[in-house]
């Protein structure tokens, strides 16, 4: 729907097409792929108009423990050199689209590359490898069109930090906000992705970007902090844990101006609830992938599942056996479903908490051998209520609700204060009205999975602990970009 008051171009609402992505269904066309990702990956190193300086370690592929690449991590004297060189983009509006259009076709011409690194670095799957291009691809076109037609007002010089769940196209969709708008960038990936993201930065360089209006820093969450608590920083746009997000709040109000923005986007303690006349079929193949595709490691993804009791028996048996057919292994073969977690951190973590919660557990697939994998599982709860934390991994929780108690559940869904993604199954019109205006969250999706928000179509955020808001992907993402001059005229 078209805001009220915004002067956007139509491409924007209807004309315009996301990308076509690839036919993972047509063997000519997997061939293809095949061919083109088997390619070795390069080495990441900051990418800063200045000296490079810093330590250098190995990757590890998480599912095989095979060394990927060597990344060099910026140290202090990179941050100050990136930070003392950092400068808006001074292009004109249209030359700004056209160079992240260009980015955007240069992104697809590499994509044996990017798969091979998406794979090896962060454990990515073929078609999650495949949706985070394009992805970033619409990302780049998306905000493109925004900027082009806005006047020229950056705010300055943002940080941009990302997590290493979506590493190319979060990564790249902070980025191509901000220099949509005029901004220049000093971007810090997760250090667990720095190979991925080093690879699209020198894209859009190769595209025309100035290296001045963007610069890559390679390192952990202390170059994010020193970042976000320099005075050289116009504003931040942040994708991660919502711990991290207070920390980067407080370190940006002793230093920075008190209007410079913090667009967080957070995580999420996502439900969804089964009625008894959900058609249990596609309810299950919606629950198995919202729970278990990408391994879990999705913000978006069904943590807490309600089933009502009526139904609960037979769904249980079938959602058991949906996971009995997951192949869970290393993500290079196309036939797996489940890869690996991204390190072993992350596995530990997973792992220490499903053996606090080992009497709960209703079924749990073997675990490979190798590698940094948890296996699909699905845990027995008494309610949300009982979930003090985001398990960010293939790990279902599953409640059962009498019917007389929905608005209960629905209440203890909210109380949790995280408000990012909703899934509802059922037949009965009035209650899909009734539960979406009831629930706090920022996407809600009827009878379908919850995850794989479309650029342009679903824009894709979160409320209360979840995010701040703008929703990327959307109208008003780029807008929060632009100095509130700029905004004011535009609203
Ligand atoms: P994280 O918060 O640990 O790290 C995110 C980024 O912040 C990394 O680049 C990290 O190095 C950096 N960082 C860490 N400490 C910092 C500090 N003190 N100052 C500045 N930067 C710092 O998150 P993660 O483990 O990389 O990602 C998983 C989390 O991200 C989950 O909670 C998930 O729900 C969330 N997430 C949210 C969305 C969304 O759109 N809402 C999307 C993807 C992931
Ligand atoms: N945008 C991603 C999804 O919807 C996180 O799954």
């Amino acid at each position: 729907r078209r805001p009220a008051g915004l002067d956007l171009p139509d491409r924007i609402f209807g004309d315009r097409r996301n990308s076509r992505g690839f036919d993972l269904t047509d063997a000519t066309e997997l061939a293809r792929i095949d061919a083109a990702r088997d390619v070795a990956v390069p080495d990441a190193t900051p990418l800063v108009a200045g000296v490079v300086s810093g330590q250098t370690r190995a990757v590890w592929n998480p599912a095989t423990g095979a060394i990927v690449a060597q990344v060099t991590e910026a140290d202090a004297d990179c941050v100050e050199a990136a930070l003392a060189a950092a400068a808006r983009w001074k292009a004109s509006p249209q030359e700004r689209a056209e160079v992240l259009r260009r980015a955007a076709d240069l992104y697809e011409e590499h994509f044996g590359s990017l798969f091979a690194t998406l794979t090896q670095e962060a454990g990515k799957s073929l078609p999650d490898a495949v949706g985070e291009l394009r992805e970033a691809v619409d990302f780049l076109r998306y905000y493109a069109d925004q900027g082009a037609v806005r006047s020229d007002a950056a705010r300055g010089v943002f940080a941009a930090i990302s997590p290493w769940n979506f590493p190319l196209a979060i990564f790249t969709g902070q980025i191509a906000a901000a220099l949509a708008a005029g901004n220049g960038v000093v971007a810090k990936p997760a250090e667990q992705t720095c190979l991925v993201a080093a690879m699209a930065v020198r894209l859009l360089h190769e595209a025309g970007v100035p290296v001045r209006a963007l610069q890559l820093l390679p390192g952990d969450g202390a170059v994010g902090a020193a970042l976000t608590g320099d005075a050289r920083i116009a504003g931040v746009a942040f994708t991660g844990s919502t711990e991290t997000a207070r920390k980067i709040r407080l370190n940006m109000v002793d230093t920075l101006d008190p209007g410079a923005p913090l667009i967080a986007e957070t995580g999420g303690l996502n439900a969804m609830i089964v009625d008894s006349t959900a058609l249990p079929e596609q309810a299950v193949r919606d629950i198995v992938a919202s729970a278990f595709q990408s391994a879990g490691q999705r913000c978006s993804a069904l943590r807490c599942l309600y089933v009502q009791e009526d139904i609960a028996p037979q769904m249980i048996e079938m959602i058991k056996g949906a996971m009995n057919e997951l192949r869970v292994g290393n993500p290079w073969n196309l036939s797996t479903d489940v890869g690996p977690v991204i390190d072993a951190e992350a596995r530990d973590g997973i792992e220490a908490y499903l053996a606090e919660h080992a009497d709960q557990v209703l079924h749990r697939l073997e675990t490979p051998q190798g590698g940094t994998f948890i296996p699909p599982v699905l845990l027995k709860v008494g309610g949300i209520a009982e979930m003090d934390r985001e398990v960010f991994g293939p790990v279902l929780h599953l409640a059962t609700y009498r019917a007389a108690d929905l608005d209960k559940v629905i209440a203890a869904i909210n109380a949790t204060g995280y408000g990012l993604t909703f899934g509802l199954h059922t037949r009965i019109d009035t209650r899909v009205q009734e539960v979406s205006d009831a629930i706090h969250a920022g996407n809600i999706y009827v009878n379908r999975n919850q995850i794989g928000a479309i650029v342009g179509s679903q824009p894709f955020g979160g409320e209360g602990l979840s995010g701040t808001g703008p929703k990327a992907g959307g109208p008003h993402y780029v807008t929060r970009y632009q100095c509130p001059t700029a905004c004011d005229a535009a609203i």
